[in-house]
């Protein structure tokens, strides 16, 4: 059964980015085998749905040439952003059952296997306050932000399921509770 879950890399203090969007904190710090587990994750994805901020640091970065995912992928934005070459489908979802659709739609393109909202945490929260976030699995990276773009921006309760050490970091991978 299709899975609904954030994978993503925080600070300790809670954040996936500094203000200015960099992720020089995450990419200086010693991930051990966590990189291998998160890539095994992604290449068993069957849908990949992200903000317009995860997608424009994409964008934007060096290197990064054409979409890098080749499964079904959804960009929440309200606005006209640059094409990057692959199945990107841009959306915007400014009521609950707009959110639900279109999150309807991904679980059924992955036919089966799991959704991967890849940030941020606005929509994050958003997914778990109607009950469609399954998991939250993250890679603690040993430092704290102060600021930044949030993990997760509103209340959402948890149940820890695994915890493990990671070279430099901690994973850990929760279950939503249901509100
Ligand atoms: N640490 C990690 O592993 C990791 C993972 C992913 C991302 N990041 C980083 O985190 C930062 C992005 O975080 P973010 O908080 O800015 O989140 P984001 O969700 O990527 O982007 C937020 C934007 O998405 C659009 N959006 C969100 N919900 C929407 C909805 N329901 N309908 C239409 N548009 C919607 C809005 O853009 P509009 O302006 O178009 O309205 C909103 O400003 C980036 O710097 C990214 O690189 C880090």
């Amino acid at each position: 059964m299709s899975r609904t879950v954030y994978n993503t890399a925080t600070s300790l203090d809670g954040f996936i980015a500094t203000e200015d969007h960099s992720l020089e904190w995450l990419f200086s710090a010693d991930g051990g085998d966590a990189l291998k587990d998160t890539e095994d994750f992604i290449r068993k994805a069957g849908a990949v749905v992200c903000g317009a901020g995860t997608y424009e640091w994409l964008l934007g970065h060096e290197g990064v040439e054409a979409w890098p995912y080749e499964v079904p992928s959804w960009v929440l934005t309200h606005r006209k952003l640059p094409r990057m070459e692959g199945d990107v489908r841009f959306a915007s979802a400014d009521t609950d059952q707009e959110l639900r659709d279109l999150h309807a739609e991904a679980v059924e393109a992955a036919g089966g296997r799991d959704v991967w909202l890849v940030g941020g945490g606005g929509i994050a929260a958003d997914l778990a306050r109607l009950g469609l976030l399954d998991e939250v699995v993250v890679s603690i990276a040993p430092v704290t932000l102060g600021s930044g773009a949030p993990l997760l921006a509103g209340r959402v309760d948890l149940r820890v399921v695994d915890v493990r050490r990671a070279g430099d970091f901690a994973c850990a991978r929760y279950e939503v509770v249901r509100p």
